[in-house]
């Protein structure tokens, strides 16, 4: 016996963010290419992950126009995706150690694969709540979440700027048309050290120093 159309059960498609824990997509491993200077690595993306058709043009634009990364020490990569600036930034500085830190499950474990195929030894990828909370940094690098929404992007970033050493700097990348402007002046509302550090295809790159340097 067939079921009548209106009494058969609603299908809600469900909504998919590349910031969920666990992605709902199915997974579908793909090959990119990230280019920065040098250094060319090949990186696994997949679906449910940001950026899985090609290195964000953000991220290429923090990694080629941001101050290189101190030499060592401690540096984050806030939101890490499936590794491209951490493990570009872990190239660069052998002697630091980064933090890649997301809330998507898969990202993190992309990030585990793309260092160990690039060679890299001084990436530790992770959930936030793994990062033991004496860990200070010299240095964030990040290409922020700003689909999450104002409130938590705000909450995230509070969080980890918090945890920069005096005198230490984050770096973040954000898209002129989403609010980067603004982003800096809330910033700076909170009592931070904010620089436009350069502006190219469509991106600024901020530079926040922590108040307490
Ligand atoms: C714009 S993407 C950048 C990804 C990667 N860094 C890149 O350049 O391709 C931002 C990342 O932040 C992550 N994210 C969202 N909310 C987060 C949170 N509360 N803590 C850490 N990472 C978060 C997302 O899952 C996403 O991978």
């Amino acid at each position: 016996m067939s079921i009548p159309k209106n009494r058969r059960p609603q299908l809600t498609a469900q909504k998919s963010h590349y910031f969920d824990p666990a992605p709902v997509v199915e997974s579908k491993p793909r090959t990119v290419h990230l280019h920065v200077g040098e250094l060319a690595l090949e990186l696994k993306a997949d679906r449910g992950v940001f950026g899985s058709r090609g290195v964000d043009l953000g991220t290429l634009v923090l990694l080629r126009e941001a101050p290189p990364p101190p030499s060592e020490g401690e540096i984050l990569d806030l939101g890490s995706g499936y590794g491209p600036i951490a493990i570009a930034l872990a190239r660069q500085a052998p002697g630091a150690r980064v933090w890649a830190v997301d809330v998507n499950e898969r990202a993190i474990e992309l990030t585990r694969t793309n260092a160990a195929a690039a060679a890299v030894a001084n990436v530790t990828a992770s959930s936030p709540d793994e990062v033991p909370e004496d860990v200070l940094f010299e240095a964030i690098y990040s290409n922020p979440p700003i689909r999450v929404g104002k409130a938590a992007l705000h909450e995230l970033l509070v969080r980890w700027l918090g945890r920069l050493r005096p005198g230490g700097r984050a770096y973040l990348v954000v898209q002129r048309n989403l609010g980067a402007d603004s982003l800096a002046t809330w910033l700076a509302g909170q009592g931070y050290e904010v620089q436009r550090l350069k502006s190219k295809k469509g991106y600024r790159i901020l530079q926040v120093g922590n108040p307490a340097s």
